[in-house]
């Protein structure tokens, strides 16, 4: 890949995804992410070789929201291993909205996936039981390569005051055996991972250990388990982008993973990890010009996986 010209493309991209923000609008239903600059545009990338690239809001903070789940899946497939953790969340898409409650009560009672709310709030009864959620900032920490990412305790707060469809699952689940623990232990461990402030670097960091097999860039050292690798981006591959997954393999075809704050996390085999940040959503929760973005570059830089 030719990457002379990158910072001149990475820019070229950042007013390509300008023209959509428009068309979208911030999420709202978390009263405190409906305070954030709808206009802020950022873009990160990290090449295997240790490049690394930044244009427009990239050092703007937002909550990590729904990126989260990966990091949490992570957390539990190396923890717990995967015969347990999907004894309790499924492989498949859902189909559905992110934030939708309707299978818990109708298919086969589980979460479809890991990455929609329910599967998640799953991954979150797992980790509470045994473990604090300064352990899962501590992996944050090293999958982002910054010791100092923490909570932003407004929107913490936020969520957990107004997050009433969030806690119906997670009741509902332990009617279900699928939570074996406290309820509100593990909602307000889902709450904390949720509220998780970083940045477009952050993000791109941690995308260039997906692209690079788990192996971190710098060190040479192996973060994350290939066999975990694996689960995880395929996941990212059908779940990725909610109910939008489908249109964004085929326009965009990286492994990617969107949040409501407005952050996509997405990586290209052997090439290179991109973060990206615009906090006006589409109707399906994902990035408006952060969609876009990844578009242009997957064009302009032969990013797609076919
Ligand atoms: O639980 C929620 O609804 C949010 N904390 C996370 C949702 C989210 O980021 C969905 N992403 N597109």
């Amino acid at each position: 890949m030719e990457m002379e010209n990158i910072t001149e493309i990475l820019n070229d991209a950042l007013e390509y995804g300008r023209k959509y923000i428009s068309k979208g609008n911030v999420a709202t239903y978390i009263p405190e992410l409906a305070k954030v600059d709808k206009d802020s545009l950022g873009i990160s990338l990290v090449t295997i070789a240790g490049g690394r690239y930044h244009v427009g809001d990239w050092d703007k903070e937002f909550t990590i929201q729904s990126i989260s789940k990966t990091i949490s899946l992570i957390f539990a497939l190396e923890h717990f291993g995967p015969e347990f953790v999907f004894s309790k969340v499924g492989m498949e898409p859902s189909g559905d909205p992110f934030n939708s409650i309707a299978k818990l009560e109708t298919k086969s009672k589980y979460p479809s996936n890991p990455f929609i709310n329910a599967g998640a709030i799953a991954i979150a009864g797992l980790i509470a039981d045994r473990y604090k959620f300064e352990d899962y900032l501590k992996l944050v920490h090293r999958l982002c390569g910054r010791n100092s990412i923490d909570i932003d305790e407004n929107v913490y707060m936020s969520e957990n005051e107004t997050g009433m469809l969030n806690r119906s699952m997670a009741y509902l689940m332990k009617n279900n055996g699928i939570i074996e623990g406290d309820v509100e232990k593990t909602l307000e461990l889902y709450f904390k991972m949720c509220s998780i402030k970083i940045n477009t670097n952050d993000l791109a960091n941690y995308a260039s250990i997906l692209a690079n097999g788990g192996v971190e860039i710098e060190s040479q050292i192996q973060l994350i388990d290939k066999s975990t690798i694996k689960i995880l981006k395929s996941l990212m591959v059908t779940c990725g982008m909610y109910d939008g997954s489908g249109e964004f393999a085929i326009r965009v075809g990286m492994p990617a993973k969107s949040g409501v704050g407005g952050g996509i996390v997405a990586s290209s085999e052997n090439k290179v990890g991109i973060g990206v940040f615009g906090p006006s959503l589409d109707s399906q929760g994902n990035s408006i010009g952060g969609y876009h973005i990844l578009e242009y570059l997957s064009n302009e830089l032969g990013l797609h996986y076919f």
